[in-house]
């Protein structure tokens, strides 16, 4: 997988830099191209001339070409470079590079390359164990894997203090086996395919302050948006309210109520190849929504209803609207006789694939990092699998997907 990839590799300033120079060496052995840029803080633990002498070229340590080698003759290397990477690993991460990447900070040569790249970039953090364990760096991380950066946690261990915990930046095998997996998830097999995702919850407005909705985070949407555009996907991502940020490279166009999602995604629908359906679409919405506040001193008894009006089923209408080609994805969400109910929406929905799951599993459900699905495809042939990340499950998706269009055309 690595042959003939060209590996970007950043280093920053910490203890485990020192093992960087037998990370190229492996790179170099399965004959990968390999380019380095490094902090400044970086040089103070391994040198730019032996990274140069492993890799083969002029390691870049500044941002301007005249202060680091005369045979970096642009001013635009970072664009150049950007261009140029299938991949960039950047290790070891230090807490403050972390920092300033999920600040999009561009103040010296490799976090200004940062800002530029446009290939997926694989951050390994290795740190202190109280650094790592930061609320702070915590939040960094968890907010650069929301836009798509591909994080390998470090490893526990004896850290270059002496103590014991989190922080170790791991073997140099696991670092080149993470690199192959994300090259082999982003070897642009869906290259030209219009996807078009919809993820997250409704907001169904019952007066100008309450709404009715549901507990969907939109997790598992923007993994798949994330996934798609990876994998080299023109992806659009139609989202009700969530509080996460847009992967890379994806097209957002953001709703509240299911209205609102059925008019974007039939304004997107004739274009796409593939439509994946995640959102978890109100099924009812109130019949009157009052533009004020309800004051509850107007309400003389002590019930209340509310009366509501089922909304316009999106799937079922995308499904009897489907042309040759087009490949509709449906998810079910289903607490009790999953793969029956699952499988009566798959066909009363005409859809090519169903992705079912079962929020009360455990490793399932809206708020967590990872699901349990099973997918049963119009054939009615049927695939289980495991509790895995929502970012592995949105990849075993798009794998089905992919198999499915190449074998029924
Ligand atoms: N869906 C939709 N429009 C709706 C409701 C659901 O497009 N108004 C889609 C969802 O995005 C999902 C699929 O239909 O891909 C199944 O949604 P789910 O909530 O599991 O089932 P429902 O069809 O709504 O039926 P029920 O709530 O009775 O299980």
């Amino acid at each position: 997988m690595l042959a003939g990839k060209h590996i970007l590799l950043g280093v920053t300033g910490g203890i485990a830099a020192i093992k960087i120079p037998l990370l190229i060496r492996e790179f170099k052995k399965q004959k990968a191209d390999v380019r380095v840029v490094m902090s400044r803080a970086a040089k103070e633990f391994v040198t730019p001339l032996s990274l140069s002498t492993l890799s083969g070229h002029t390691v870049i340590t500044e941002m301007f070409p005249e202060q680091t080698a005369p045979s970096v003759a642009s001013s635009t290397w970072h664009i150049e470079l950007g261009m140029w990477a299938d991949v960039t690993l950047i290790a070891p991460a230090t807490a403050n590079f972390l920092a300033k990447l999920s600040h999009g900070i561009a103040d010296d040569a490799l976090s200004t390359l940062m800002v530029a790249l446009r290939c997926p970039v694989i951050l390994s953090p290795a740190m202190d164990d109280e650094m790592w364990r930061n609320p702070i760096t915590q939040r960094n991380i968890s907010s650069l894997k929301e836009v798509g950066y591909c994080v390998l946690p470090p490893e526990e261990g004896e850290l270059a203090s002496g103590l014991i915990g989190m922080g170790r930046l791991p073997e140099i095998p696991s670092l080149v086996q993470f690199t192959n997996k994300i090259l082999e998830k982003s070897n642009r097999d869906f290259h030209k395919k219009k996807i078009l995702i919809t993820a997250g919850p409704t907001y169904e407005p019952i007066d100008a302050v309450r709404f009715i909705s549901n507990r969907s985070s939109g997790r598992m949407g923007f993994a798949l948006a994330n996934a798609s555009a990876l994998r080299g996907a023109d992806v659009t991502l139609i989202s009700g309210p969530s509080n996460l940020q847009t992967p890379r490279n994806v097209k957002r166009v953001d709703v509240e109520t299911s209205e609102e999602m059925f008019n974007a995604v039939t304004q997107y629908f004739s274009k796409s190849d593939v439509i994946i359906m995640s959102a978890a679409v109100s099924d009812f919405t109130p019949v009157k929504s009052f533009p004020r506040k309800l004051k509850k001193e107007n309400i003389s008894s002590d019930t209340f209803s509310l009366e509501l009006k089922k909304n316009k089923d999106i799937l079922t209408h995308l499904g009897q609207k489907k042309r040759k080609g087009q490949f509709l994805v449906g998810f079910a969400l289903e607490t009790d006789n999953e793969l029956a109910n699952a499988k009566r929406k798959l066909q009363e929905k005409n859809l090519d694939l169903i992705v079912c799951n079962n929020p009360l599993e455990e490793g399932a459900g809206f708020t967590v990092e990872t699901n349990k699905v099973t997918l049963i495809d119009k054939n009615g042939k049927i695939e289980k699998f495991p509790v895995l990340q929502k970012f592995d499950v949105a990849n075993e998706i798009l794998d089905s997907v992919l198999h499915r269009t190449k074998k029924y055309g």
